[in-house]
């Protein structure tokens, strides 16, 4: 496993690289000998741990962040910035969903948890209409937990789901995975998600490259949408936090993490033009509330970036 905490623009500092025997062996997997992303990041949303390692693996992320003070009252910038990731995330999908997006394919899904992608995309189809959502995680413990959830809920019933255990990795593995390819027309435009995933794919396992196998395909009008942590405009006192966090990334919770800046952010939607407002701080896309001004003193803002992309007709500055 390999940390990197960047703020040039450049990646690759191995000061901080951490014991690549940790690296994670490629393909589907189910970790059972510490935390995972997954599970740290459902129980940071709030919800119960779903293993003692996943409730050990989210205290010590938010371990090196003091608590700071809201109209909420205290909260921790760890739990904060999860819970503007997940919210920015169902902005993106009903945003889209109502510019007519019916099928959304969503990598790195995480656990089912408030505000599902299929939910969201359900509550936008009219009688009749149908649409379909693909799930992909490597982790088999959120395979399992979504094939339970989809069996124990209704949903629209013009609404097909599944999910896919892959490595977002091995793209064709997920790209000609039988319930792909079953309920995605790639003539069609297609949502791509990666929400909250490319920071773990690390940069030697050729991120930008990856992330085109899964954009060539797609039809013109699709859209890419990510979120990605950040090291860009840390203030100096949240510097030492983070190099904390990457201890407890190496200890308790098997993944690599990559933060990238935002030339490095803005370089995986390639030649497609972002829409409005483009690559911005998550709560800051499309927020929704009339008069919205930014918090700029929270410091949970600065944690991540979030925008989605348009695929162009193809002509001179189509990528593919
Ligand atoms: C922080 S969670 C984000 C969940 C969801 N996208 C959201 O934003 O609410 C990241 C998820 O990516 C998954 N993940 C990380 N690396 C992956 C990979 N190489 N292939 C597939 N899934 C991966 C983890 O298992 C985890 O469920």
């Amino acid at each position: 496993m390999c940390f990197l905490l960047r703020t040039s623009a450049e990646e690759g500092d191995e000061s901080l690289a951490v014991d690549p025997a940790r690296v994670a062996r490629y393909g589907p997997r189910n970790t059972t000998s510490v935390g995972t992303a997954a599970g740290a990041y459902y129980t940071m949303l709030g919800n119960t741990a779903l293993t003692d390692r996943d409730d050990r693996a989210a205290r010590e992320l938010r371990r090196p962040f003091l608590p700071f003070t809201t109209h909420d009252g205290e909260v921790n910038i760890a739990d904060r910035v999860t819970r503007y990731n997940r919210d920015y995330l169902g902005r993106v999908v009903r945003y889209f969903a109502s510019q007519g997006i019916r099928q959304v394919l969503d990598i790195g899904c995480g656990l089912p948890a408030y505000g599902n992608v299929h939910e969201i995309v359900g509550e936008a189809l009219s009688e009749g209409e149908r649409a379909a959502v693909v799930y992909v995680d490597y982790e088999r413990i959120v395979v399992d937990r979504w094939r339970d959830h989809l069996e124990g809920h209704n949903r629209h019933p013009g609404l097909d789901v599944a999910v896919v255990h892959a490595d977002m990795r091995q793209p064709d593995s997920v790209l000609t995975d039988p319930v792909t390819t079953r309920l995605l027309d790639f003539s069609q435009p297609v949502l791509l998600l990666m929400i909250s995933l490319l920071q773990y794919i690390h940069p030697e396992d050729g991120c930008y490259e990856l992330v085109e196998q899964y954009t060539a395909p797609l039809a013109p009008g699709s859209v890419f949408a990510l979120s990605h942590g950040t090291g860009d405009n840390l203030p100096d006192d949240m510097r030492a936090p983070f190099y904390e966090l990457k201890l407890a990334y190496e200890e308790y919770i098997a993944e690599n993490f990559t933060l990238r800046v935002e030339p490095q952010v803005r370089r995986f939607f390639g030649t497609w033009p972002l829409v409005p407002p483009g690559l911005v701080r998550l709560q800051d896309w499309r927020p929704g509330e009339p008069g919205y001004v930014p918090d700029t003193r929270d410091p949970a803002r600065h944690i991540m970036y979030g925008g989605a992309a348009v695929k162009p007709e193809p002509g001179p500055n189509a990528r593919s």
